[in-house]
């Protein structure tokens, strides 16, 4: 009989096998400093592309305030509880109805984690007779929710509205059968190719067929939409967007994410809701901190402007000196190369070490054998000078890839 710590010893995992090598700098390295375009790696101020800071709000001095002050007022415990046991607040009902009024829908209820939010909220919205239609590449949150689901699944090819019309026509046949609904599940934005997912012709195909659709809007909220709603506002087709999953981490520089939709469908989610229910509250300097990041997103259309200032500038910045960025239409801006894991980690490492550059790096398994990702995330605290330096860079870098001068054998050793 096997032993799990044997086995886990003995099969590390596809990232956690490179982690000897890698850990604390192509994994888990430290950023040190105020949260920005310029911080500290190892001692040494680098230009950062990491970070999903979208509008800068992470270090904005009003942010910094309303943070400190919450925490000195009511300290990280309060409140103490589930939120339907012991755990609630005006504070945490206001930032409900402002983010309502912000997403264009009814109800609200906050999410400590934005992953555990998705994985819980699909749990919680079907049953074993229900049938779920979900996006290929949808984010592991999603994917997990879906691990949990107890009835069938169809998967459609990566924003084929073609196939998601035939995943459609295979659910209606089983949910006509089991006496269930289905849930369709997509993304505003996809976060690796930074692609938007295609929900105005997925709400079109209500008219032929009948669904409820959830979109996760991570990427997307604060991002797009003229008022920064998010990816059905961009697209007009808000309305037809059933449930709505925004999280804290990205544009609102926090923790903690959300869902929105109709009063009746949120209550249910406040009473049904696993992670919610069996799990304390988000603490006050959160809330009151989202309660800040919001105001500052309504009453500043210049931080969304600047953002798309210099993602414009970036990305056409990257097509005119050739490099090939795919198909985003969103501010996540993938630079695609061909080399092996070797060859990425030699380029990172001279990327960082001798440009000062940092940004991520995506390589197998999360995208196919032989491809290399590097990852940039726009902010509006960039400058215009971070784009050019960068593009200048980068033309450098790829020209040394493509003259081999980063192949070896190993792993850059760090
Ligand atoms: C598409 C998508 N959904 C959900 C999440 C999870 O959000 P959080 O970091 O708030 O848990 C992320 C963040 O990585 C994401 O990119």
């Amino acid at each position: 009989m096997a032993d799990i710590f044997e086995k886990i010893k003995a099969n590390r995992g596809p990232i956690g096998m490179h982690a000897k090598e890698s850990h604390g700098y192509f994994t888990f390295p430290k950023l040190e400093g105020d949260i920005g375009p310029h911080m500290n790696f190892r001692g040494k101020e680098r230009l950062n592309w990491s970070l999903n800071n979208y509008l800068g709000l992470a270090n904005h001095p009003e942010v910094r305030k309303a943070d400190a002050e919450a925490a000195t007022d009511f300290g990280f415990a309060m409140p103490m509880g589930a939120r339907m046991m012991s755990g609630n607040s005006n504070y945490h009902e206001q930032l409900e109805a402002e983010l309502s009024a912000f997403v264009e829908k009814e109800d609200t209820i906050l999410c400590n984690f934005g992953y555990q939010a998705m994985v819980s909220a699909i749990d919680c919205l079907v049953d074993r007779h229900d049938v779920i239609v979900y996006d290929a590449e949808s984010h592991a949150c999603i994917l997990d929710g879906v691990r949990l689901h107890m009835g069938k699944r169809y998967v459609f090819k990566h924003n084929d509205i073609e196939d998601c019309e035939k995943q459609l026509q295979r659910a209606t046949k089983l949910a006509e059968e089991t006496g269930g609904a289905i849930l369709v599940i997509t993304e505003g934005v996809f976060g690796m190719r930074g692609d938007q997912g295609k929900v105005k012709e997925i709400v079109d195909l209500k008219k032929k067929y009948n669904f409820r659709l959830f979109v996760d809007d991570a990427h997307g909220i604060g991002t797009l939409g003229a008022k920064g709603g998010g990816t059905g506002q961009e697209q007009g087709c808000q309305d037809g967007i059933d449930v709505y999953f925004g999280t804290f981490a990205k544009s609102f520089a926090l923790i903690g994410g959300f869902i929105s939709s109709d009063e009746q469908v949120v209550e249910y989610l406040r009473y049904n809701m696993r992670s919610q229910i069996f799990a304390k509250a988000l603490p006050m300097p959160l809330v009151k901190g989202a309660l800040k990041r919001l105001e500052l997103m309504r009453n500043n259309p210049e931080l969304k402007n600047k953002l798309w200032e210099i993602t414009n500038a970036l990305q056409s910045g990257l097509k005119n000196a050739g490099f090939e960025i795919g198909p985003t239409n969103s501010c996540v801006t993938p630079v695609y190369m061909n080399g092996s894991i070797p060859e990425s980690t030699n380029l990172i490492y001279d990327l960082r070490e001798n440009y000062n550059i940092f940004c991520s790096m995506v390589v197998y398994p999360v995208v196919p054998k032989g491809m290399i990702i590097l990852r940039l995330i726009p902010t509006a605290v960039h400058t215009l000078e971070d784009v050019k330096y960068t593009i200048e860079c980068f033309s450098k870098i790829v020209g040394k890839l493509k003259n081999g001068e980063y192949m070896s054998d190993k792993i850059a050793s760090v």
